[in-house]
């Protein structure tokens, strides 16, 4: 199932990130965030890791791969795979697969660059730039766990 979400300013997206944060900490999440360069998908991270009461600052991992949040009410994996070479998509899959499972959140920036579909229970959320403030959000659930997720954030 999918849902669309239309934030018309930065507050907007805050409000969703801390809806999305409330629902998945009981459970966690495995998502992976596309977008284009700017669309928004470090900054909704940085919301929801906000409202995990993440004390540590958030940041691109982009030249890191993976930084990891260990104060916050559940355990935050945050990926990039923008700068990855061609021997870490290889294997990257099965790495992403051990983040997917328990009560733990994992959010993936650039999922694509992994060039193969992520074959386990997850939620696609894809950015749309509108305008400068205005970004639609599309969360997509593949699997169980993700649905019920989504079916929560939908009320
Ligand atoms: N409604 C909105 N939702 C999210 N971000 C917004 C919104 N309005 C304005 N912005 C701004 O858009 C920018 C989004 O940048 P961000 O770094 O999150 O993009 P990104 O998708 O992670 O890009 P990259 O591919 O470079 O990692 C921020 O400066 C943010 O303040
Ligand atoms: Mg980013």
């Amino acid at each position: 199932m999918s849902i669309n979400v239309l934030c018309n300013n930065i507050k907007e997206t805050e409000i969703l990130a801390r809806k999305f944060a409330n629902i998945i900490k009981d459970t966690g999440a495995f998502v992976c965030l596309y977008g284009e360069v700017g669309a928004g998908k470090t900054a909704f991270t940085k919301f929801v890791c906000q409202y995990l009461n993440v004390r540590e600052k958030v940041t691109s991992p982009s030249f890191v791969i993976l930084n990891e949040y260990k104060t916050g009410i559940i355990p935050v994996y945050h990926f990039d795979l923008y700068r990855l070479e061609n021997e870490g998509i290889n294997t990257i899959i099965n790495e992403l697969e051990e983040y997917s499972e328990g009560k733990i959140l994992t959010l993936v920036e650039w999922a694509e660059f992994s060039q193969n579909a992520i074959p386990f229970d997850r939620i696609d959320i894809n950015i749309e730039y509108i305008d400068e403030n205005k970004r639609t959000f599309t969360f997509t659930a593949i699997g169980d766990k993700s649905n019920n997720t989504i079916k929560r954030l939908e009320k």
